[in-house]
């Protein structure tokens, strides 16, 4: 499900309900509201210390809130202890048990909740079998290569059949490429399941390309909750547009508004820009605009532009060719520009003067901070 408004606690699989935590003076969770659909993946992305940890934490019982309530499947589990709330867990350091097997590490947290031996044995292959690692049953995680310890971590999580998934960076230490096929694998093995599943992230691209929604979050606040393209393509604050994606700063001056469209100058250019979070801001006030690389576009000196620079890097991606081009003038000082192909790097060489033009109805634009 996706749906598009935070959910009523009585709706939602996980709800966090006003909920605050603090250490000693550092207030790491201020007043979070936040309901988690059944079946959802929800991602938390936000730079480190913004009470990511804390918030899952809070979620499976190792720590208990200081204000507000949280509350699984409709049952308020402030008071129950984590071993009660049906939540299957997986962190960044994977912590097996070394002189365990694959199979007896798997099967750990079904002992301990007292499932017959026969439902055990069946139930720990089924969980290995969902993560790819049958044959593996015998080896000691040392004999293992890190993304299969992942996977038994994995298969530890999700062999109690828990109510809610709970994820903690759990690929950064993966390299790009095994990264990027775990993703996939956890989300079709998500999806198979239906499992509620909330997954803590620093890193934005993994966030975008995970999530059914992300909530972003800064200093202990969700500052934005949505759908991936929902927050890459309208975000609700200057810091969620600069944490999310690329995007570059411009300084303009507000001319005039009318219904949601803005008027800005932008150095002696004016451009027509989205004006919904510009209500009640004054003639001639200062305003930033965030354009996404792909939303310039270069073109040669003489054709209509908005702002004139000189190429001076030109970084070769494969697929696309990012530019950086140096302004004159009071606009901004250095723009990133991605051009499809890989035609830009002859087109636009180095020192080359050239102009760009902005693609102005898709860009972000806050008063100025
Ligand atoms: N056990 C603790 N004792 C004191 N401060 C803590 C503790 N756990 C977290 N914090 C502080 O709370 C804030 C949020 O931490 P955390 O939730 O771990 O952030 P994140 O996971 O987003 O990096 C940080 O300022 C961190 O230093
Ligand atoms: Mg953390």
């Amino acid at each position: 499900m996706k749906p598009s408004a935070n959910l009523e606690g009585e709706q939602a699989a996980v709800h966090f309900d006003v909920v605050s935590k603090r250490f000693d003076d550092v207030v790491a969770l201020n007043d979070v509201t936040l309901g988690i659909g059944r079946s959802e993946f929800v991602t938390l992305l936000g730079p480190s210390g913004c009470g990511k940890t804390t918030l899952l934490k809070l979620a499976a019982g190792f720590l208990g809130p200081d204000g507000g309530s949280i509350s699984i499947e409709g049952k308020r589990v402030n008071d129950i202890p984590t071993y009660q709330r049906g939540i299957g867990m997986m962190f960044q350091n994977y912590a097996l048990f070394p002189h365990m097997s694959v199979a007896e590490n798997v099967a750990y947290g079904l002992k301990t909740r007292r499932v017959p031996r026969a439902e055990r044995d069946k139930r720990v292959a089924d969980a290995l079998a969902l993560v790819k690692l049958m044959g593996m049953e015998n080896r000691k995680p040392r004999q293992l290569s890190g993304g299969q310890q992942q996977r038994v971590a994995l298969a530890r999580a999700l062999v109690i059949n828990p109510t809610v998934l709970l994820l903690d960076e759990p690929f950064s230490a993966l390299d790009k490429s095994l990264r990027s096929s775990m993703q996939v694998e956890l989300r079709e093995i998500q999806r198979k399941l239906g499992l509620t599943t909330i997954f803590v992230t620093h890193d934005q691209g993994e966030a975008l390309s995970m999530s059914d929604r992300m909530a972003v979050m800064s200093e202990g606040r969700i500052r934005q909750l949505g759908s991936p393209v929902d927050v890459y393509r309208s975000p609700a604050d200057p810091f969620v547009a600069s944490f999310v994606g690329d995007n570059n700063r411009l300084r303009g001056q507000l001319v005039s508004i009318q219904a949601e469209q803005a008027i800005v100058a932008l150095g002696d250019a004016l451009v027509q820009v989205p004006g919904e979070r510009l209500s009640g801001l004054e003639k001639s006030a200062a305003v930033d605009l965030f354009v996404r690389p792909e939303q310039f576009r270069i073109v040669a000196p003489g054709e209509p532009c908005v702002i004139k620079g000189s190429v001076v890097a030109q970084i070769y991606q494969g697929g696309h060719v990012d530019l950086q081009i140096e302004c004159s003038g009071s606009v901004g000082d250095r723009l990133l520009v991605r051009s499809p192909g890989e035609q830009a790097v002859l087109r636009w060489p180095m020192g080359a003067p050239v102009g760009v033009a902005i693609q102005a109805d898709r860009c972000s634009v806050f008063p100025a901070a």
